[in-house]
């Protein structure tokens, strides 16, 4: 029997067993795989990092300030909001007021290539979704360096390819959201952090089983899966009403939520300590 012929009946071998039996006997494939809501996971880590009454975390690339409130919901300290766009500035603060915190936070416009913060005056960095837009990342790590207190943490949260991504699916979803390619490789961040003298204290990608990280399956990632379809079959149409132009972003946007979804791409979660600085869990400085 040639190899195709055996591959071939070794799957219908298992696929009309496996067919006639699915509602009954596989319902577990269904269940949810596990882990947790990103935002839980991730809002543990100023408090395990020693972030307290006195202490001051800056949120890079806030955007409209979500997460930033839920952190000084949560934490006592201060909170500063740092983002290149007026409008981003504008929602952030207005949800700082609705939420009666805006006396614990400050929004500032600027960019992670030049923070608009003195020196050593931070002690935690957040930067949540936003390190993957960055062109100099050996520039940026070594600013975020810069403003962190000895003894000072950070915590970036970006994407990362997998081994799943080819080549030209990099190139084509990347330019389409604005990506720099570069920051998908898991090597080129522990160089940048390396360069900057951040240590990595912790690691896990949101979708591996086992890791720390591990985020609860989005079962609405797969809308993006079904809008694509449609979108595509409907071309023509589609693009008549919303412009070239945003049908290309939407197919870029659907696509990356497809890859999300599809492994090919992960999000990665780094907790950093300035290392020369003291580690807040071993308290006198190291040799
Ligand atoms: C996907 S949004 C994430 C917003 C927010 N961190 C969150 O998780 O809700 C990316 C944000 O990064 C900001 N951004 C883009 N380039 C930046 C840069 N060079 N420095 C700082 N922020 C930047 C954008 O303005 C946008 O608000």
């Amino acid at each position: 029997m040639s190899n195709l012929s055996a591959r071939i009946e070794a799957f219908y071998g298992f696929l009309w067993p496996f067919l006639a039996e699915e509602q009954t006997r596989y319902a577990y494939l269904d269940e949810p795989p596990g882990g947790r809501p990103m935002s839980t996971l991730l809002n543990a880590i100023p408090a395990r990092r020693g972030m307290k009454a006195g202490s001051r975390l800056v949120d890079v690339g806030c955007g409209k300030g979500r997460q930033l409130v839920e952190l000084a919901r949560r934490h006592e300290g201060d909170f500063i909001g740092v983002d290149p766009l007026d409008q981003n500035l504008e929602l952030a603060t207005g949800r700082a007021l609705q939420e009666g915190l805006h006396q614990r936070m400050t929004f500032l416009k600027g960019g992670i290539e030049q923070l608009p913060l003195e020196s050593a005056s931070v002690d935690f960095v957040w930067c949540l979704d936003m390190l993957n837009h960055v062109e100099d990342l050996d520039g940026a790590m070594k600013e975020c360096a810069r403003v962190l207190r000895p003894g000072g943490s950070m915590m970036n949260c970006s994407a990362l390819a997998t081994d799943l991504l080819e080549p030209r699916e990099a190139e084509r979803v990347t330019s389409g959201v604005g990506f720099n390619p570069a920051t998908l490789s898991h090597e080129r961040m522990t160089a940048a952090y390396e360069s900057a003298g951040l240590r990595v204290v912790e690691f896990g990608t949101t979708t591996e089983e086992g890791s720390p990280f591990l985020e609860a399956f989005d079962e609405g990632l797969a809308r993006h899966a079904l809008r694509f379809g449609k979108v595509l079959r409907a071309r023509s149409r589609v693009e008549a009403r919303l412009g070239r132009e945003a049908f290309e972003l939407l197919c870029a946007y659907d696509q990356w939520n497809i890859f999300l979804m599809l492994g090919k791409v992960t999000y990665g979660v780094w907790v950093l300590e300035h290392a020369s600085g003291r580690s807040a869990s071993t308290g006198p400085p190291r040799p």
